[in-house]
C-alpha cells in the first residue's frame, strides 16, 4: 500500500511539473511592413508588453516584412490556425466584407483627426465586427496615415496620370479611383512594389510617407505628389476560434496590452508622417511636389464620382457618417 501511495505521489508530482512547464500560448503576429514603421513598432511593443506581463503564459512572435505571409494569404492562414494575429490595411478585406471599402473612397477624410473621430464613433466601432460571420474578430484600428502619389513623372493634374501604370492594393475602389483618371491600376502585393518600380514595370504607386520611406520607394521614384487623397489604416484581427479559446482573464490582459501598443503605434504614425516626409526631402532622391488648391480640386472632381459606384455595397448612411467626421 505504502508503495502504491509513493507511486501515485510520484506520478502526481511528475504531472504537476509537466503542467507547470506547459508551453506558453503562442501568438504569431504577421505583417508586411518594415520594423521602423507604425505597424512594425506597434507589433514589437505588443510583444514586449506581453512578455513583461504574461511571461510563461503567452508569447508573441512578430514576423515583419512578409516573412511569414503576405496580406493576400494571411487571413486564410489565420482561419487555418497558422497565424494568430495580423494587421492588414483596411483595403485588403474586400473578399471578407464590403463595408470596409469605405476607407478607400478617395477624398473622404480630410485628415487623420477625422479618421480617428470616425473610427471611434459607434459606426466605426461597429465595423470592427463586420468580419464575424467569416470567423474573424477585429480587435482595433491602427493608423498609418494619408496616402501620397509617387511616380516616374511629375503628377500635378489628373491628366498627368493618363495611361500610367500604378500598383494598387487588392481593392476594387482603388482600381476605380485610378481608372477615373484614365490610369492603369495593377493589384500587386506590397513585397513586390520596390522591384516593380525599380525595373520600371510600373510608373507609380500610392502610399504613406512611412511606407514610401521605409521600403525605399523614394529611391526609385523621382516625384512624390503630396495629394493626401486617401487613408491607409489597419485593422488588427484574430480568429474567433483562437480568441474565444483563450481563458477570459488572459484574453482581457492580452487585449489591454494590445490597446496600449495601438496607442503607442498611433503616436509613431503621427510623428512619422512628418519625419519620414522630411527624411525623403533631405535625401534629395525624390522631389516632393506640392499642388495648388485648384490642382487638387481637379483630382477631387475626377475621383469623387467613384463614391457613387460603391455606395450600395458600403451603405450610403455610412458614407454620410464618415463625411460628417470632417467637421
Ligand atoms: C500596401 O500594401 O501598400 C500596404 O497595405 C502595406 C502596409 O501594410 O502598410
Amino acid at each position: 500500500m505504502r508503495l502504491l501511495t509513493a507511486a501515485v505521489t510520484t506520478m502526481a508530482l511528475t504531472l504537476g511539473a509537466t503542467s507547470a512547464m506547459a508551453a506558453p500560448i503562442e501568438i504569431k503576429f504577421s505583417h508586411v511592413v518594415a520594423e521602423n514603421t507604425p505597424k512594425g513598432q506597434m507589433a514589437n511593443k505588443f510583444a514586449e508588453l506581453v512578455e513583461e506581463r504574461l511571461a510563461g503564459k503567452v508569447e508573441v512572435n512578430v514576423f515583419p516584412s512578409s516573412q511569414l505571409f503576405g496580406d493576400n494569404k494571411v487571413l486564410e492562414a489565420m482561419l487555418l490556425g497558422d497565424v494568430q494575429m495580423a494587421a492588414p490595411s483596411l483595403s485588403k478585406f474586400q473578399k471578407y466584407t464590403p463595408t470596409l471599402q469605405l476607407f478607400d473612397l478617395p477624398f473622404l477624410f480630410k485628415d487623420m483627426a477625422a479618421v480617428e473621430r470616425f473610427q471611434g464613433s459607434a459606426d466605426g466601432q461597429k465595423m470592427l465586427t463586420s468580419l464575424e460571420s467569416k470567423g474573424l474578430v477585429g480587435l482595433g484600428y491602427l493608423h498609418n496615415g494619408m496616402k501620397q502619389l509617387s511616380a516616374s513623372d511629375v503628377l500635378r493634374v489628373p491628366a498627368d496620370a493618363n495611361g500610367k501604370k500604378f500598383r494598387i492594393m487588392t481593392s476594387d475602389v482603388l482600381q476605380a479611383q485610378f481608372e477615373a483618371v484614365d490610369a492603369v491600376p495593377l493589384k500587386k502585393p506590397f513585397s513586390e512594389v520596390f522591384t516593380l518600380l525599380q525595373t520600371k514595370a510600373i510608373d507609380g504607386q500610392e502610399n504613406t510617407w512611412s511606407n514610401i520611406y521605409s521600403k525605399k520607394f523614394f529611391e526609385v521614384q523621382p516625384f512624390i505628389t503630396e495629394s493626401n487623397h486617401g487613408v491607409l489604416d489597419y485593422m488588427i484581427v484574430t480568429s474567433a476560434e483562437f480568441w474565444g479559446g483563450l481563458d477570459a482573464d488572459l484574453r482581457s490582459e492580452v487585449k489591454a496590452a494590445l490597446d496600449e501598443a495601438i496607442a503607442y503605434g498611433n503616436n509613431i504614425a503621427a510623428e512619422k508622417a512628418n519625419s519620414d516626409k522630411q527624411a525623403i526631402i533631405d535625401s534629395k532622391r525624390s522631389e516632393v511636389v506640392e499642388i495648388s488648391a485648384e490642382e487638387r480640386a481637379l483630382w477631387v472632381a475626377a475621383m469623387k464620382p467613384v463614391w457613387a459606384k460603391f455606395s450600395d455595397d458600403i451603405g450610403a448612411d455610412l458614407i454620410k457618417a464618415a463625411e460628417a467626421s470632417n467637421q
